[in-house]
Order: C-alpha cells, then sequence, then structure tokens
C-alpha cells in the first residue's frame, strides 16, 4: 500500500513563489477533492487518539474540512473554533501573533463542559500560533485537549516548540 508521505506528495500542487517569491507552497486542496485521499488523511490523522476524545475542535478556515470528517468518522460532534466576529453568541477570545500583525480567534463559552476530552485538527501547523490560540481558548473553556493532529507540519517555522507538553500528530514534515 502507498505510504501516506507518498500519498501527500502525488496528490498535492506545488505552487511556486506563493504566497510570496522563494516560498515554495505545497496545497492540500488536491488531497480533499481525492475520494480516497480525503479519507486516507482523516483516518491516519485521528489514528493514534483512537478512543481518546469526546469532541473534534476544528479550526477555521481550512480546519474545518478535517474536523467534520473525523467527527463523523470517530461518531463524535465537532466544535468550530472561528476567527473574531463570527459566532453569535458568548465567546472565549484570543488573540495571537501572525507573520505580520495579530489575529484574534473565537470559541462558544459553552460549546465544552469542564473536563471534555477534544482533540484539535488543523490543516497545516506553520508557526503554531493559530494551533496555539486554539488550545488557550478551549482551556479557558476547561477543556482537556489531548491531542493535535495536522497533516503538514513546516519544520522549519518550528511550530512544535511553541506547543510543548501538547501531544502533535503530524502526517507529513515538509
Ligand atoms: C493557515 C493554515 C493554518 C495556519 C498555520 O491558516 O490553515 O491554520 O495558517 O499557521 P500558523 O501555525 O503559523 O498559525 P490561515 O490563517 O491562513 O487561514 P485559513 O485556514 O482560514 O485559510
Ligand atoms: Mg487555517
Amino acid at each position: 500500500p502507498e505510504s501516506i508521505s507518498d500519498l501527500l506528495d502525488r496528490l498535492s500542487a506545488i505552487v511556486p513563489d506563493y504566497p510570496v517569491e522563494g516560498v515554495s507552497f505545497k496545497d492540500l486542496t488536491p488531497v480533499f477533492a481525492d475520494p480516497l485521499g480525503l479519507r486516507r488523511i482523516v483516518d491516519e490523522v485521528i489514528e493514534p487518539f483512537a478512543g481518546q476524545f469526546d469532541v473534534v475542535a476544528g479550526l477555521e478556515a481550512r480546519g474545518f474540512v478535517l474536523a467534520a470528517a473525523a467527527a463523523y468518522a470517530s461518531g463524535t460532534g465537532m466544535i468550530t473554533v472561528r476567527k473574531a466576529g463570527k459566532l453569535p453568541r458568548p465567546v472565549h477570545r484570543d488573540e495571537y501573533s501572525l507573520e505580520y500583525g495579530t489575529g484574534t480567534l473565537e470559541l462558544h463559552r459553552d460549546d465544552i463542559t469542564p473536563g471534555t476530552r477534544v482533540l484539535v485538527l488543523d490543516d497545516v501547523l506553520a508557526t503554531g500560533g493559530t494551533v496555539g490560540s486554539s488550545v488557550r481558548l478551549l482551556a479557558m473553556a476547561g477543556a482537556d485537549v489531548i491531542g493535535v493532529g495536522v497533516v503538514l507540519e513546516l519544520e522549519a517555522l518550528a511550530g512544535r516548540k511553541q506547543l510543548a507538553g501538547l501531544n502533535v500528530h503530524s502526517l507529513q514534515l515538509v
């Protein structure tokens, strides 16, 4: 059988000089679009955490693709960590650093009851700003974040270092 790394290499689209010159961007949209590709990445990203979580948290926007499928596959529910201003009811709010400036993420306060075991899913771990912020939000709500799953980990940006103490599972280092 094809390894997960070979599958990602075969189906991902490499975009030179995107988003800025000199950067080679690995676009996962063709993996999501492929029936076996989507199934495989979802199955592999949740595999080490099987039976250990009550709910999956998806990080807007690209994390939603994985998280909804993972929740369905594992028979759990899904909660949404959203960019500021999207959620209609009272939220926890957290600011995080971007390459230039800051972003803000929000979580509905009542999405989590204290002690809920949460698996956090996103497509890519880069600097770790997005996952780190999401984990802080979930902690504010009393969640027990049991792990973080991503498809790609951009090793040079050392996001994993920002996430000390968390169980981070990536399918491919790039
Ligand atoms: C991208 C990607 C991750 C994040 C990784 O999201 O989907 O969520 O960046 O970067 P970090 O580890 O440095 O935080 P982006 O904020 O571009 O938005 P999107 O998912 O809504 O497209
Ligand atoms: Mg994102």
